[in-house]
């Protein structure tokens, strides 16, 4: 096994997952705002030291992704947010695409950007102490026409580029192929759009010769559009996310994660236990281990009680782990 498969299995760790913690200043201020917070570099710092710092969340997290100005900063413990993950035995990882653009070829549809100067940012962020990379593209569903088919495979051919320079850097790439939770679609279209991208995904990373034993896969869960007035079932969601994904992902790969899209922390909890446990249904359908990736469902609840003030930090800490041990808890 070479290292880089070593690193990417052992983001599984059995009961661990991975945090993502790399929103881009733009997100970072749209999340605070919503929670009344302005934003500003310190404040940033903050709103990230206020989960990193988080004593105990080693017992849940395997690694915590970061946004590329977070390597560079330090804990209120005045440790390198990085090192302080390391010593607690957590890999860092880090966000490297530039977030997304409009496609030139289909102006309703977004293509994202970042592979320029990529190889040098991927060795400055392995210095930084980066063991594994994320890239995240994004669809969004319209009725039976979009997502496009050149949508999807220049977003693929972009997410092979990225994986083959971060396999050749050493680090792990995390490939993020998420399909929006917004809009009126219905679930079966979820996950039909679900198959159409993995599968030119997978097809065109075996044309780069990504090697797929090393690459860690970040994935939407199969729900009907937040505005269909359809609920699902979390037995539902199961059935047509692992359906999806066991025609479209090869056995090869080091695991699945899942993001949480915008669902409520307890709708995203719920839904990754109905999957995981049909994925151990009669001994294992999946040949893949499985796990979380959630940025919003793990810190919603945090965020809500911390508003910026460091009298609320224990609090929010406190609803930060619970919501970490509930999450934990239905991969076991
Ligand atoms: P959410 O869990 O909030 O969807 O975020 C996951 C992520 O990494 C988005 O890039």
């Amino acid at each position: 096994m070479t290292d880089l498969v070593a690193t990417a299995r052992s983001l599984f760790a059995p009961g661990k997952g991975i945090l993502a913690a790399d929103e881009s200043v733009h997100t970072a201020t749209e999340r605070l705002a919503a929670h009344n917070i302005t934003t500003s570099a310190e404040m940033r710092r903050q709103y990230r030291d206020l989960f990193i710092g988080t004593i105990g969340i080693e017992q849940y997290l395997s690694g915590v992704i970061l946004f590329s100005e977070t390597l560079l900063e330090k804990g209120n413990d005045k440790k390198l947010f990085s090192a302080s993950l390391t010593k607690r035995g957590i890999m860092t990882g880090v966000k490297v695409d530039l977030g997304t653009e409009p496609f030139p070829a289909s102006q309703h549809e977004l293509i994202t950007q970042g592979l320029l100067d990529l190889p040098e940012r991927i060795a400055k962020y392995k210095k930084q102490g980066a063991v594994f990379t994320k890239w995240r593209t994004v669809f969004c569903i319209d009725g039976g026409t979009l997502p496009s088919a050149q949508a999807i495979h220049e977003n693929a051919k972009r997410l092979a580029s990225y994986a083959k320079d971060s396999q050749t850097a050493g680090l792990v790439p995390i490939l993020e192929s998420e399909v929006l939770f917004k809009g009126k679609h219905s679930r079966t279209r979820a996950r039909t759009v679900i198959e159409e991208t993995l599968q030119t995904l997978f097809s065109v990373l075996d044309e780069h010769a990504v090697d797929r034993a090393s690459i860690i896969l970040k994935t939407s869960m199969a729900l009907s559009g937040d505005a269909n007035e359809k609920k699902d079932l979390p037995e539902e969601v199961a059935e047509d996310t692992l359906a999806a994904l066991l025609k479209s992902v090869p056995r090869q790969i080091a695991g699945i994660v899942f993001l949480s899209g915008g669902q409520t922390p307890d709708q995203a909890t719920d839904n990754l236990s109905a999957i995981c446990q049909l994925s151990k249904k009669d001994g294992g359908t999946t040949p893949w281990p499985i796990s979380f990736s959630f940025a919003r469902a793990l810190q919603e609840e945090a965020l809500s009680s911390w508003k910026g003030k460091e009298e609320n930090i224990s609090v929010a800490r406190a609803a930060f782990l619970a919501r970490l041990a509930k999450v934990s808890a239905v991969l076991i």
